[in-house]
């Protein structure tokens, strides 16, 4: 690693993506996401040593949707372990993040932690043992970043409130079988702002640090999840963290990965380093165009990959 020149890579990168602006859209399902100017790129690499690269907008928040998805799964993995199982499965969906059809055929269980409906039954295990999750949450990723500033959008969670429908559907539906048992409108509170969540790629790629570091937190020696655990969290990141593009992404960046409707993608090289990538406009299934044209160059340039 030592001999590889990453900033000079990730200067490279940002000039590479730079003519993929304009091939996607930024998210309009959500008023407040639609507002987000659309030529913007960050990314940020993070190493287990405490070494941090970072190019173009690596700074500036963004709302991190679906990569929350990641932080809950964490936290009620480590307090229920494969409790966690019984009402979630591990399989990839191969179809769209709300997408409601299979849920009928399972009884109401969801294939996996990463689609909305996973994600649900996930934020509502959290509310079985914590007194304020919202806060939790927040409390976590504070500690994981050692930003204190991060915080919640209050836009954006209204926003994805007030055109909820399908997520409302979704946890109702789950309730009518069983899997959701706390109120459907408490559960959303939870999961609308942990979707509203406002990170940086900086905070991001530091954030999972841990994950590429069998559980513990490089900066305090804390461990999260056992290395088993963690080993798990990262393979379901690799078969289901993008969705119906869990393929797409194994194929081009071959990375565990995730990602949300904000523009970031998250991706992990166990036992070597985090990394962030943000940009605005997203491809027909809701991952950032430009993010993965930069993961898919990151990889390759780097020449290391999971496979
Ligand atoms: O509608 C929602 O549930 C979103 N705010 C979900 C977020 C997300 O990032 C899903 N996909 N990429």
């Amino acid at each position: 690693m030592m001999h590889i020149d990453l900033q000079a890579i990730l200067n490279e990168i940002a000039q590479e993506v730079e003519p993929f602006y304009g091939k996607g859209n930024v998210a309009d399902y959500i008023p407040a996401l639609a507002k987000v100017p659309a030529r913007q790129f960050g990314m940020s690499v993070s190493l287990l040593n405490g070494q941090e690269y970072v190019v173009g907008d690596a700074d500036v928040p963004f709302s991190i949707q679906s990569i929350s998805k990641v932080f809950t799964l964490v936290m009620a993995f480590r307090e229920k372990g494969d409790e966690v199982w019984k009402r979630v499965g591990r399989e990839p969906s191969g179809t769209p993040f709300n997408s409601l059809t299979q849920l009928e055929t399972t009884g109401g269980y969801p294939r996996n932690p990463f689609i909305n409906a996973g994600a649900h039954v996930v934020s509502d295990m959290l509310m079985d043992f914590l007194p304020n999750p919202r806060q939790s949450l927040l409390g976590f990723v504070r500690m994981l970043t050692l930003n204190e500033t991060i915080d919640y959008d209050a836009e954006v969670a209204e926003s994805e409130r007030i055109h909820g429908d399908r997520n409302r559907a979704l946890a109702y539906y789950m309730k009518s079988f069983g899997n959701i048992h706390h109120e459907v409108d408490q559960l959303l509170d939870v999961y609308f702002h942990q979707c509203a969540l406002s990170m940086s790629c900086r905070d991001l790629s530091r954030s999972l640090l841990f994950l590429a570091n069998h559980g513990i937190v490089p900066h305090s020696g804390e461990q999260i999840l056992n290395e088993s655990r963690s080993k798990r969290l990262a393979s379901l990141m690799l078969t289901c963290g993008l969705y119906d593009e869990a393929g797409e992404f194994a194929f081009r960046v071959g990375l565990p990965g995730k990602s949300g409707v904000g523009g970031g993608i998250v991706g992990i090289i166990p036992g070597l380093l985090s990394v962030a990538v943000w940009s605005p406009e997203l491809d027909v299934s809701g991952n950032s165009v430009l993010a993965m044209e930069a993961l898919e160059r990151f990889t390759t340039k780097l020449g290391i990959s999971v496979f």
